[in-house]
């Protein structure tokens, strides 16, 4: 683990109680002795906070390790899950992460074949002139001060989102707005169920 971040140092407070508010949206759909994967991890805050909540193994994976709090981890390149086997980990949380990660349908393809039950995704909505401008911002300013791997970010609507999960065979089985004080963007918590596939008929 690296020295703690600036970042982290100065809003502390505010990752805890995000996390913890985080937990609360998700209550309904970890239980105890699930194996739950941070796709994304960054300071493992939310993967402690999940791990300490429900009594669950979690373990997260980046392509940096911005890591704050001592949790298993491991860094991949961000493009190839295959060292994680199918249907590994009972949950999956993709928290604002997959608008880094270049090719988000590869990611959310492959997080569907790790998760046995659950993906959770947390995304900035690329909606209203204002939260396109934050999107935009967001992304470069991401970029230029982590990330400088020069992929483009790519923010989806809501709309986009539900059209993506569709084409993946992804049931949407709970959404939740986010409201932060002050913020331009509209922000969603997709819970996501692989469809069961019945070949009766
Ligand atoms: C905004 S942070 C979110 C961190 C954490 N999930 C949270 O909610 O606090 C975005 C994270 O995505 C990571 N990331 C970027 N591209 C990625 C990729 N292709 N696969 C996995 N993580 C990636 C970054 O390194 C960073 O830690």
């Amino acid at each position: 683990m690296k020295k703690s971040h600036l970042q982290y140092r100065l809003l502390k407070p505010f990752y805890n109680k995000e996390a913890k508010k985080m937990c609360n949206d998700f209550k309904n759909y970890i239980t105890k002795g699930d194996k739950v994967l941070d796709l994304g991890c960054g300071s493992g805050i939310v993967a402690n906070k999940i791990k300490s909540t429900f009594k669950v193994q979690v373990k997260g994976i980046d392509i940096i390790d911005m890591r704050e709090v001592d949790i298993p981890f491991e860094i991949y390149d961000g493009k190839d899950l295959s060292f994680i086997k199918d249907n590994e980990f009972d949950v999956v949380l993709i928290s604002y992460v997959l608008h880094h990660t270049g090719d988000l349908e590869n990611i959310l393809s492959q997080a569907k074949r790790i998760a046995k039950k659950h993906i959770i995704i947390y995304e900035d909505l690329n909606e209203g002139f204002f939260g396109k401008f934050y999107c935009l911002l967001h992304g470069k300013l991401y970029d230029w001060v982590f990330l400088k791997n020069n992929i483009p970010a790519r923010f989806l609507s809501e709309k986009e989102w539900k059209e993506l999960f569709k084409e993946l065979n992804l049931d949407l089985i709970h959404s939740k707005e986010k409201k932060y004080k002050l913020s331009f963007v509209k922000r969603k918590a997709f819970i996501l169920e692989k469809r069961v596939c019945s070949s009766a008929g």
